[in-house]
């Protein structure tokens, strides 16, 4: 057997796309240009590639980018002070910060003080407890553009057994609350946990959200099981040439390809779909912060 791609890509451009039509609307019929701000410290390269094509495709789809890059050594107050001024800011709907931060800024202190009307990223204290019990507000977005892409691979899917490899804020645990109100059998797994193959095993949908290259592999997956490979990882690829590297998921590609019913590619799966959820989050807010309806149809 060979598995289904999912084409996160394609599905990514087609949400934009409506996205587009959105922030059309919003400027010609009520005068609001959605606005996002990204704040960025340090130099990590993966997280620099990562805040400009957020940055290039925010202009793409019409709304107003602002971009911070800070330097290492930027001080816990110099980037609250930031927030604050963005969260003053009429011409900003959207607030995010890129994480990891250097250390000696307190990322939660940070988090903490983004205002919740402008948390598109779901990680205010405040967005997760009503992510959590269920209230309207913020959906994050990686685990966001996984749900859609499974929705759009396997329509409904409750009862399913899902198995989420990985107990990270950003991904794991949003992913389980998403999951659950979609009515699976959740289980988060995490390095800790015992005999991993037999759980990830269990699985119809397995959610690999670790930032372990190639830790699981086709004999780990349940055949027919759906594969949404979060991972992003850069590793050694000596076969292009002295020092090249290439990304590869969490998942082993090559094995799990021959015995899934679907799975989603590194790079090319889910981490298009998490930039189109921004900015859909990012509508969202401002349609919000103006007193609009938000759009229904973008992300549901
Ligand atoms: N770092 C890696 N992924 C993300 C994300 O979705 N949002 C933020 N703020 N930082 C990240």
């Amino acid at each position: 057997m060979t598995a289904t791609i999912i084409d996160g890509k394609a599905f990514a451009e087609n949400l934009r796309g409506r996205i587009s039509s959105h922030v059309a609307r919003l400027k010609a019929e009520h005068g609001v240009t959605p606005g996002l701000a990204v704040v960025i410290v340090g130099s990590d390269p993966g997280s620099q590639v990562y805040v400009a094509s957020k940055a290039r495709l925010t202009v793409e789809v019409g709304m107003h980018s602002e971009k911070y890059e800070l330097p290492e050594a930027t001080s816990e107050a110099e980037v609250l002070a930031l927030v604050a001024r963005l969260n003053a800011d009429p011409a900003i709907h959207g607030i995010l910060v890129q994480l990891p931060l250097p250390p000696q800024i307190d990322s939660n202190a940070i988090i903490a003080l983004i205002s919740s009307d402008k948390d598109v990223d779901c990680f205010t204290p405040a967005s997760v407890g009503k992510l959590t019990i269920g209230l309207p507000g913020p959906v994050s977005c990686t685990p966001l553009g996984c749900l859609m892409l499974l929705r759009e691979t396997l329509g409904d899917l409750s009862g399913l057994e899902a198995v989420i490899v990985g107990r990270s804020n950003l991904v794991g645990k949003p992913m389980a609350q998403l999951l659950l109100r979609e009515n699976c059998t959740v289980t988060v797994a995490h390095s800790r946990t015992r005999n991993l193959a037999e759980v990830v095993r269990r699985a119809d949908i397995v959610i690999a959200a670790v930032g372990r290259p190639n830790l699981i592999r086709g004999d780990w997956i349940k055949p027919g099981a759906t594969v949404i490979d979060v991972g992003i990882n850069r590793v050694p690829a000596p076969e292009r040439g002295e020092g090249k590297t290439r990304l590869v998921g969490d998942v082993d590609f090559a094995s799990a390809v021959t015995v899934a019913g679907a799975i989603t590619p590194v790079p090319g799966g889910v981490g298009p779909m998490t930039i189109a959820c921004l900015l859909a989050n990012t509508v969202t807010t401002a349609s919000l912060i103006h007193g609009l309806v938000p759009p229904r149809d973008l992300t549901a």
